[in-house]
C-alpha cells in the first residue's frame, strides 16, 4: 500500500508506530493507559495517545485501514470451553480489538503476543483467537507464526506471536514458513555502542566489587574438572556431601528434580573437591557472594576454555546466568538488563533501542528504568516490516517466506513451530 491509515492499539513506546510511518502510513488513532509510555509516544511522534481502550467506545475511533495491537497478555481464563468467541474472550483485551474490528472492518490487522499465547490451554486460546478473527469477516494463517529478530539476523532471542489478518474481500494470506535451520549468523557488535559514545558510562560499568564476585564463578567454571561443563544450577551450598546440603534436613519431602540437582552438585563436588574446597574459601571473602549470587547458571554450551567474560550475562533470582555471546536473551520489562560480558557493563538504553530496531533518532524516557522498561514491552520495529510488508501482498516478501524458498522442493519437512506443543 502506498499510503494508508493506521490505529495503534495498546501503543506503548510506538514499535508498531515507527514501522507503519515507513511504510507510508498515517497514524489517525493511538491508546495506551500507560502515563510514561503516552509521554515517550509523543514526544517521538508528535501524537498523544488516548487513555483505557476499554472506556472507550469503538464508533469513537476514526476509521482506519490498518489495525495494530500488540495485546496484553492476559490468561484467557474461559479459552476452552468453546462457547461461542463473545463469551471466551469477553473480559479480556483481545475482546475490545475484536469488537473495534467488528466495528470498523479496516482491511488489514496486525496483532503481537507473546509465544507462550501458541501453546496456552493446550492450543485453545490460539484457537479462539483465530476462529474469533475469521468468523468477523478475515484470513487469518491456521497455525500461529513465531518469530524472533534473531531468525533475521538481530541479535535478540524474542520468539513472538505474529497474527495477520486481511480483510476476505481483499485477499488471501499465503501459508508463512521459516526454516529455523536457516538462522543467520548474529553479531551482538551490530548494536552496541562505542564506550567512548555513552554518556555517563560509569553508570552502566560494573563495579569493582562485582567484577571480582564474577571473577570467583570465571575462575570456578575455569578450574573444575569435569567431562562436559556443568549445564545444571550450581548452588555453593550444595558444593558439599549430599547430607551437609541445606536441602537434606527434609530430603523424603524435596521433588524429584531438587534431590537431582543436590547429587549433580555433590557429585561435581566429590569429583573437585580440592580445588572447590579452596575456591569457596576465596569466594566467599566476596561480599556479594550470598542468596542468589552464591548460584550460578552456565548456559553458554560447552567449550574447551570457558570464560565468562566472552558472554552475555544476567543476574536472575536463580543466579548469575551465562550465555552464549551471539545474540542477547529476550528484553524484559523487569529489570534484568544483560550485561555485556566483554564490555564488563550493563546494555544502555540506547542498545536496548537498537535491539528493537528503533532508529538512534528515537528519544527514550529520561528515567533509565522507565526506558528499560518500556523497550522491554515493546515490539521489533523490524519484524513488524516484515508481516506488515507480508500481509500486504508484498510480492518479494512472501516469496522469500514461501515453502519453496526456504525449504526447496520435497527437501525436508516443514517445522515452522518446532516445538509448537
Ligand atoms: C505489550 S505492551 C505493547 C507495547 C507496544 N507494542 C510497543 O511497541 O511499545 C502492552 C501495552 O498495553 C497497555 N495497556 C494495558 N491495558 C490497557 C488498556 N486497558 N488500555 C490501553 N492500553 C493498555 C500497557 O500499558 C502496555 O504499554
Amino acid at each position: 500500500m502506498e499510503q494508508f491509515t493506521f490505529i495503534d492499539l495498546f501503543c506503548g513506546i510506538g514499535g508498531f508506530h515507527q514501522a507503519m510511518v515507513d511504510l507510508g502510513g498515517e497514524c489517525v488513532y493511538a491508546s495506551d493507559i500507560d502515563a510514561y509510555c503516552c509521554k515517550t509516544y509523543e514526544l517521538n511522534y508528535g501524537f498523544k495517545p488516548d487513555g483505557d481502550i476499554t472506556k472507550v467506545k469503538e464508533e469513537d475511533i476514526p476509521k482506519h485501514d490498518v489495525l495494530c495491537g500488540g495485546f496484553p497478555c492476559q490468561a484467557f481464563s474461559k479459552a476452552g470451553k468453546r462457547l461461542g468467541f463473545a463469551d471466551e474472550t469477553k473480559g479480556t483485551l483481545f475482546f475490545d480489538i475484536l469488537r473495534i474490528l467488528r466495528y470498523h472492518k479496516p482491511k488489514y490487522a496486525l496483532l503481537e503476543n507473546v509465544r507462550n499465547l501458541a501453546s496456552h490451554n493446550n492450543g485453545n486460546t490460539w484457537r479462539v483467537i483465530h476462529d474469533s478473527l475469521v468468523d468477523i469477516g478475515y484470513n487469518v494463517i491456521d497455525e500461529p507464526v513465531i518469530f524472533s529478530p534473531h531468525y533475521i539476523g538481530i541479535p535478540q532471542h524474542r520468539e513472538r506471536v505474529f497474527i495477520m489478518c486481511v480483510r476476505k474481500d481483499i485477499g488471501e494470506l499465503p501459508p508463512f514458513y521459516f526454516n529455523i535451520d536457516r538462522i543467520p549468523k548474529c553479531s551482538i557488535d551490530d548494536i552496541l555502542q562505542k564506550d567512548s559514545e555513552i554518556e555517563d558510562l560509569k553508570r552502566y560499568q560494573l563495579k569493582p566489587e562485582q567484577i571480582e564476585w564474577i571473577d570467583n564463578w570465571n575462575e570456578f567454571i575455569q578450574g573444575i574438572k569435569c567431562d562436559k561443563l556443568p549445564g545444571f544450577p550450581i548452588w555453593s551450598d550444595c558444593l558439599c556431601p549430599i547430607e551437609e546440603s541445606p536441602l537434606y534436613k527434609d530430603w523424603d519431602n524435596q521433588p524429584g528434580w531438587a534431590k537431582n540437582f543436590v547429587r549433580k552438585n555433590s557429585e561435581l563436588w566429590e569429583n573437585n573437591k580440592e580445588f572447590i574446597n579452596s575456591w569457596l574459601e576465596k569466594a566467599k571473602k566476596n561480599n556479594l557472594f550470598f542468596g542468589s549470587k552464591a548460584k550460578f547458571e552456565w548456559q553458554a554450551g560447552d567449550c574447551q576454555k570457558p570464560n565468562i567474560w566472552d558472554h552475555i550475562m544476567q543476574i536472575r533470582p536463580s543466579g548469575l546466568r551465562v550465555k552464549s555471546g551471539t545474540y542477547f536473551p529476550a528484553l524484559v520489562a523487569i529489570t534484568q538488563t544483560s550485561i555485556v560480558g566483554k564490555r564488563k557493563r550493563y546494555l544502555t538504553p540506547r542498545e536496548c533501542a537498537r535491539l528493537q530496531s528503533f532508529p538512534d533518532t528515537f528519544i527514550y524516557d529520561v528515567k533509565n528504568s522507565q526506558a528499560y522498561k518500556q523497550f522491554g514491552n515493546s515490539i521489533n520495529v523490524s519484524l513488524v516490516k516484515l508481516f506488515a510488508k507480508y500481509m500486504f501482498g508484498d510480492q518479494e516478501i512472501q516469496s522469500k517466506y514461501s515453502y519453496d524458498a526456504q525449504f526447496g522442493k520435497g527437501e525436508i519437512e516443514p517445522s515452522l513451530f518446532p516445538d509448537y506443543e
